[in-house]
């Protein structure tokens, strides 16, 4: 199966949010990375809770709701100072350090890559710029399009209808196993960055591909044009 384009899931896979963890310790010491699981689970509960209920709004927001719960459920005083700062963060998340290479690389194999992010378009801008990622991509896709968050089939759609190519076509990358499960369910070829050795969901899906971090990546695309 030769992949004629790559869909990136946006946080924790091309954008390092270890930086939040750092930066929550800062201000909340001994509470960082309690807040830091609390806040990214509370998020991603978010967006699914308002897919199912055609309750959506924006990713920004739906984060910001997040901190606040998560801060008062660990009876940490979060103040306006505070929010600010943690949710400036997401703003300006540097990329991890192999990603601008291998992006380069695969664009050099011809491939066109994308991003396919719950983020809205403003907080995706934002985080590629800062990235240094400007020009890379050919689409930023944004679940806001359809107002469905991952993983809702319409916004896996993004993805094969930008390209007009099949699923399968397309390599959907990401670092968190449920989105990897939910686009193979989709139907396309997928590529887990494990980056945590987690162990894989109990869901009834393996991903097409696993690695440790996008380097792995190449050796996976280069098999699959070998083959
Ligand atoms: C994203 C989140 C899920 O970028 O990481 O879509």
């Amino acid at each position: 199966m030769i992949m004629q384009a790559i869909a990136f899931d946006a946080y924790g896979t091309l954008f390092d949010v270890y930086s939040i963890g750092t930066l929550a310790e800062k201000l909340f010491p001994a509470r960082g990375a309690a807040l830091a699981e609390l806040w990214r689970e509370k998020q991603i509960e978010y967006t699914r809770l308002r897919t199912m209920c055609s309750m959506y709004k924006p990713f920004w927001e739906v984060t910001q709701d997040a901190l606040v719960f998560a801060c008062r459920k660990l009876k940490l005083e979060l103040d306006f100072e505070a929010q600010n700062a943690l949710m400036g963060q997401y703003a300006k998340l540097q990329a991890f350090p192999e990603n601008l290479g291998v992006l380069q690389q695969l664009r050099a194999m011809g491939l066109k890559l994308a991003i396919l992010s719950n983020g809205n378009p403003e907080m995706l801008d934002a985080v590629v710029r800062a990235a240094g990622m400007q020009g890379v991509f050919s689409h930023i896709l944004s679940v806001d399009a359809v107002k469905k968050y991952k993983t809702a089939p319409e916004a896996y759609q993004l993805g094969p209808d930008v390209f007009g190519l099949s699923a399968k076509n397309i390599l959907f990358v990401s670092s968190n196993c449920w989105d990897v499960c939910g686009a193979t369910w989709f139907g396309y070829t997928t590529y887990w960055v494990n980056r945590a050795g987690a162990p894989l969901e109990e869901l009834g899906v393996t991903p097409h591909g696993e690695g440790r971090t996008l380097i792995d990546l190449v050796g996976f695309l280069e098999q699959d044009r070998s083959n």
